[in-house]
Formats: C-alpha cells, structure tokens, sequence
C-alpha cells in the first residue's frame, strides 16, 4: 500500500553548513517523534548531497537529488550521473520540476529518458507535473497534466512503478504563497490515480504515492493532507525551516 511522504525540496538554497546544520536538526527532532508510516525525505544541492547523505545515515531521514543527468558519463560538462548519485549514498532523484523544465529546457522526451536512467540504477523518482496558471483558467489542466504523465512515464513496466512516486504541482501555486484548495488537489489527484489504473490497473494506481506541491506550509497542509488521494506534499519554502518541516511531517 503507498506511503505518506513528506518531501523538502530545498532548491538553490543553503550552503555546506547551512544544509549540515538544517539536516541534522530535522533528524534531531525527528527522534522523538513515532512516524512509523511517513516517510521523510530532504532534497539539498549537489554540494551538500555527501554530507547531507552522510549525516542522515541510519536516521529517519532519507536524502534526495533534485536534478540528474540522463547519460551515463562522458562530455557533459556541469552535469551529474545518476551512478554518481548513487556513489555518494543518494538513492532517490526529483525529476521534471517545473523550474528544470522552465528554465532549463527539460522536454517529456528528456524526462523519459532520464527516468530511464534513474530506474537502471535503481534510483527511486520523485516525478513532478503540473499546469501553468493559463492552462488552469482555460480549463486545460487535466490534458497537460496527463501528457506530462504520459509522456514521462507511460512508457515503463507496470514493475517499475514501484519506484515512482508522483507529485503534482500546480506551477501557480509554487512559492507564490496561492495553494490549490484541498478540493482541487484531491479533484487532480484522483484525476492522475485514474489515468495510472486505466493504463496499468488498480493495484498500481492505488500503490503510488501522489504528493501536492505548492506553497504547503503548516497552516494549510493538515486539511491538504486529509484528502484522501493526497499521501503527502513536496515542500518548498517551509521546508527550510526546520521547525515548519516537522510540522508538515506531523500533519498527517
Ligand atoms: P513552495 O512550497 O515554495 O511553493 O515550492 C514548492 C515546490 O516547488 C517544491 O518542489
């Protein structure tokens, strides 16, 4: 059966120290609390990924890249494997954010292939979808939503789907303090877990989790997480304070 999960996304925030500092508090906190059935994951740069890594180590915590490149190795300067993420104890990987397919470029097609790569090294995939505002208001949001899905993932085994989770973002909710409402996550949630039991069936729809994201923060993420097809959020902003994160992990 699938998962709570609470997932930070902490962006291009938080140097060296900073993320050491941050991490070790969550897992500090973390201790106390009985989360037997949330998961906890933190998302920091590459900079920090070995340490972060390092000091989560046998905690509850589990640690996160927040982008990879689709090749193996070679001439590609700037970029990061997913063999590389796997070498320094990483063994999940965000991919298809809409800041990496807004402004980097990253097209279904390259998505596709870097979930490919991701799932041969047996990295899990954080995949992310969502509309932008002016899909929503023209009432196009269900279609792009399902061909980011379609063209991401709809070409895996229905046995690699146990190494996905999803996460829908809407793009007008990210870091502009506007969420969905409970209502349009879980309409879009249930919306997605059809689509996934239509082409595959419903043990696999029913057996992934779909996170929110979106400007969750501890005022709105205990009704946000009451939906019934919502199993957790991936959180930006609030998850770099690490008193707001253990909120948002206690909200379920
Ligand atoms: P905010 O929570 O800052 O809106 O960011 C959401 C997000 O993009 C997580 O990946």
């Amino acid at each position: 059966m699938r998962k709570q999960i609470v997932a930070g996304n902490w962006k291009m925030n938080n140097d060296l120290d900073a993320s050491k500092s941050l991490v070790k508090k969550i897992t500090k906190k973390l201790k106390k609390k009985s989360l037997k059935d949330t998961r906890v994951i933190v998302a920091p740069t590459f900079v920090s990924l070995q340490k972060v890594a390092y000091k989560a180590k046998g905690t509850k915590v589990e640690v996160a890249a927040q982008n990879m490149h689709q090749a193996k190795s070679g001439a590609f300067t700037g970029e990061i494997s997913a063999e590389m993420l796997k070498s320094v104890g990483v063994n999940i990987v965000i991919l298809g954010h809409s800041e990496r397919r807004e402004y980097f470029g990253e097209t279904d097609v390259i998505l596709a292939e870097k979930v490919n790569a991701a799932l041969e090294n047996k990295l899990e995939v954080i995949f992310c979808f969502g509309e932008v505002l002016e899909d929503r208001k023209s009432e196009k949001h269900f279609s792009v939503v399902e061909s980011q899905i379609k063209n991401g993932l709809f070409h895996l085994e229905a046995s690699a789907w146990d190494n996905i989770i999803l996460a829908y973002e809407p793009v007008w909710a990210i870091g502009t303090g506007e969420t969905a409402s409970p209502e349009q996550a879980q309409e879009m949630h249930a919306f997605i877990r059809k689509i996934v039991a239509d082409k595959y069936n419903q043990e696999v729809a029913n057996n992934v989790s779909i996170l929110y994201g979106g400007s969750v923060k501890p005022s709105n993420a205990k009704e946000i997480f009451s939906k019934e097809d919502v199993d957790g959020g991936l959180i930006g902003g609030a998850a770099l304070n690490a008193d707001d994160f253990i909120e948002l992990v206690k909200s379920f």
